[in-house]
């Protein structure tokens, strides 16, 4: 079969973006991504990532059933990025999340709130989880802003947390828990977001 005979996987379809199952063929965009490091920096991710540290990678996740992956996609079919719920503790029913939108010029257009709200829906209205938690470094606005039109709010900091740039910076931990985030969904679904 070839690649433009491949059907379309829609896992679930947002305003502005599809979120699919994480496949083989995705695997080379995510090396690309990581490998980049003004995307690296603002993660935890600092060793250069081969094609097989990738591969061993996807065969952990896969056998994970504490990790939710997704590729983001545009609606006319382009792969933009990632995200994942991760850790996901069944008995306090909270996990954390990561996202990164890849193709930069995709970045601060809405794609990342998009996928965000979708990942959202599926964590509280699928799995019935309360409570997701995420962290970005403190100079990372667009982590912040997003995560936050999303309906996080601050939690604590951790101090001096990271290495960037030659210098040290906080780590600001965020959460959102599923009553807080409701009434965003219901403005989501009413095109009013
Ligand atoms: C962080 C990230 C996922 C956000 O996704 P995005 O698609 O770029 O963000 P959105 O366009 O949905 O932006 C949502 C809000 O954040 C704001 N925002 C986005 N980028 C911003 C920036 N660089 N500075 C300040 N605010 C920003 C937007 O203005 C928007 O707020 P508004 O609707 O009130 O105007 C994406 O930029 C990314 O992947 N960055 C690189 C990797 C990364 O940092 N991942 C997170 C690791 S914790």
């Amino acid at each position: 079969m070839s690649e433009t005979d491949r059907p379309e996987i829609v896992f679930m379809k947002g305003e502005k973006v599809i979120l699919r199952p994480l496949d083989d063929r995705d695997l080379l965009y995510w090396q690309k991504w990581i490998n980049d490091q003004e995307i690296a920096r603002n993660t935890l991710q600092f060793r250069p990532m081969t094609e097989h540290d990738e591969r061993e990678w996807y065969e952990k996740y896969r056998k994970d059933p504490n990790a939710f992956m997704f590729s983001v996609v545009t609606h006319d079919g382009k792969l933009i990025g990632n995200i994942g719920l991760f850790g996901v503790n069944w008995r306090d029913r909270v996990a954390n999340t990561g996202t990164l939108i890849g193709e930069k010029e995709y970045q601060g257009k809405g794609y990342g709130s998009d996928a965000k709200m979708l990942l959202l829906h599926y964590a509280f209205h699928t799995l019935n989880l309360r409570k997701i938690c995420s962290s970005a470094l403190a100079f990372n606005e667009a982590s912040l802003r997003y995560n936050i039109k999303c309906g996080y709010h601050e939690e604590g900091r951790r101090k001096d947390q990271y290495f960037r740039d030659g210098r040290y910076w906080d780590e600001i931990l965020i959460a959102v828990f599923r009553e807080d985030w409701e009434p965003l969904w219901e403005k989501y679904q009413a095109g009013t977001f």
